[in-house]
């Protein structure tokens, strides 16, 4: 594709102009002076989110180049007589941002749909008044989820970019892979963080997560995409961590703590889906970064000072604790909920990778969560950050003092996850996950930097992992004046490490829920499917690459 096709067209404003037009609240409360021939408020980036409850609620959001003026949705249902259906109409709750680098006011808005019946199709349209297209307004259906020990299918991948190459990390394989969620038609998509990587174009972050999701919309806009946030959402001049940007744009589940958002809970059917910000917890400094030798100059509308080279924005403990105690009290009560078979959790950083090039895996997240999965029998890990594929066998527990410094080969003690099993099920057969868990790294959205290249023990031949252990601070670099970040520090074997996929980094896992009967067993086949040659050069072809299913007792009738 015309590598500027999904540029939109921006109305750049300033949030000095505009800053008393801004509220939290709806804007058609707003009764200031407003030139709607000017200000254009047509709906882009259209996408889903769950509510609380995906059986009964789901938010629609999206954004526009000014501010909307009687902004909302139009929902009906979309099963019996379309003419017996009474259209009801949401107003959407403004949220705004004003880019801490380039000055931009962002406008976003949210309609949370509540009270919907489950399993229903329901059909919406989004407008303002001052939508161009007020005539014929987008619209789409969705699907609210189903109750009950029902099937349904989800999808996943992270690293998603942008299909605008003008943009660093961005590839036209972005538009590929949102086609291919459409291709399997789940009940909705878990987007595993890296969403566009505005960090990397930190003078146009706003403009970057305007194609990132005008080209989401294409499936976000007809089934939820749920997020998390990855190192590459963490941007200078938004907020304490960096997260304003993908706070304002994505209407989440509410966690009962200051940092509402950045994690949630839901539950479809049997399985609880967990979603974590890692950068609380991983080592590994990763957000956005000033490598030198210039400063970053914000524009001087925002009034922001410059940023010195070596500047790095590092997160980690930004919660102080809160997360991993509600992940904690949340499995706890996942564990006393019969109605709970299966855990999944998507994060985006890796407690278990084995790329070569990669990041590789975190301590931070071995040390801090790996210990609670364990305890409460997490089934799946659903990441990305390193972009290609790899499965672990079922992990519990750890080995100590087997990892090695990747300067001195002095030990190291990496927490080494402990596999419980090295070998597939016979016969076709299933895993287990309630002796361990199994965790997936599905990083090959569509960004132009796959990293399929996987670590080997030179001396044993067997695969091996850098791990990070300590906070990997930025360094002077070669050339005067720039920084730059090492490595990990660590080394291991990774015998935990089931299966790497070399010939490709791009793809997506397609997840489908058997709920089995009472009595019997509930089971969850995974199916990935890769891009093969995206490596070289964008695809729509995804082909099957594996297929590994689990399977375990319902807790309804287990004894
Ligand atoms: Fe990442
Ligand atoms: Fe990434």
């Amino acid at each position: 594709m015309p590598p500027n096709r999904r540029i939109s067209r921006r109305t750049f404003v300033t949030g000095a102009g505009l800053s008393g037009l801004l509220s939290a609240t709806s804007s058609r409360a707003s009764s200031a002076p407003f030139d709607l021939a000017a200000a254009d408020g047509t709906p882009e980036q259209i996408h889903l989110t769950w509510g609380e409850d995906p059986a009964g609620s789901v938010c629609i959001s999206w954004a526009s180049a000014a501010q909307a003026v009687n902004p909302r949705v139009q929902l009906r249902q979309s099963t019996g007589s379309v003419h017996a259906q009474q259209a009801s109409s949401v107003h959407a709750v403004q949220r705004t941002y004003t880019d801490g680098l380039n000055g931009q006011t962002v406008f976003t808005y949210h309609a949370s749909l509540t009270g919907l019946k489950d399993n229903a199709e329901y059909h919406y349209s989004v407008t303002a008044d001052n939508d161009r297209h007020r005539a014929r307004p987008f619209g789409a259906t969705f699907r609210t989820a189903p109750k009950g020990r029902v099937p349904f299918r989800w999808t996943s991948y992270g690293d998603l970019a942008t299909p605008n190459t003008a943009w660093t990390l961005s590839s036209p394989q972005s538009e590929f892979a949102v086609k291919a969620v459409e291709r399997f038609q789940p009940l909705f998509h878990l987007l595993n963080g890296d969403l566009c990587y505005a960090n990397l174009n930190p003078s146009v972050q706003p403009a970057v997560w305007a194609d990132f999701g005008n080209n989401v919309q294409v499936s976000a806009s007809r089934r939820p995409w749920m997020p998390c946030p990855g190192n590459h959402e963490i941007e200078f001049g938004n907020g304490a961590q960096g997260f304003n940007s993908y706070l304002t744009r994505y209407s989440l589940p509410q966690n009962g703590t200051p940092f509402s958002g950045l994690w949630y809970r839901f539950q479809v059917g049997s399985v609880l889906f967990i979603s974590l910000s890692a950068d609380d917890v991983i080592y590994q400094d990763s957000g956005a970064f000033v490598a030198g030798p210039a400063p970053l100059q914000p524009s001087p509308s925002t009034g922001n000072a410059p940023i010195a080279p070596g500047t790095s924005l590092y997160v980690r403990g930004y919660s102080e604790g809160a997360q991993t105690r509600w992940l904690e009290s949340t499995l706890a009560a996942a564990s006393r909920d019969v109605g709970i078979d299966w855990i999944v959790v998507q994060m985006h950083q890796d407690a278990l990778s084995s790329s070569k090039n990669g990041n590789g895996s975190d301590k931070g997240i071995r040390e801090t969560w790996l210990p609670l999965f364990d305890r409460y029998g997490v089934d799946l890990v659903l990441c990305g950050h390193d972009h290609d594929y790899e499965r672990s066998w079922p992990v519990r527990g750890c080995n100590h003092d087997v990892g090695r410094d990747a300067s001195s080969g002095a030990p190291v003690d990496t927490l080494q996850p402990k596999p419980v099993a090295t070998s597939n099920p016979a016969n076709g057969g299933a895993f287990d996950t309630t002796h361990g868990t199994i965790h997936f790294i599905l990083g090959g959205g569509g960004t132009n930097a796959p990293l399929d290249a996987y670590g080997v023990n030179p001396d044993s031949g067997a695969p091996q992992a850098k791990v990070i252990t300590k906070h990997n601070r930025p360094l002077l670099g070669k050339i005067p004046g720039t920084f730059a970040k090492p490595g990990a520090d660590a080394l291991e074997d990774a015998v935990w490490s089931a299966r790497r996929d070399t010939g490709t980094g791009y793809g997506i896992g397609v997840f489908d829920l058997d709920p089995g009967t009472p009595g019997g067993k509930t089971s969850i086949s995974i199916s990935y499917y890769h891009a093969l040659g995206a490596d070289m050069a964008a695809t729509a072809h995804y082909e099957l690459f594996e297929t590994v299913v689990l399977a375990k007792a319902r807790r309804d009738t287990a004894k």
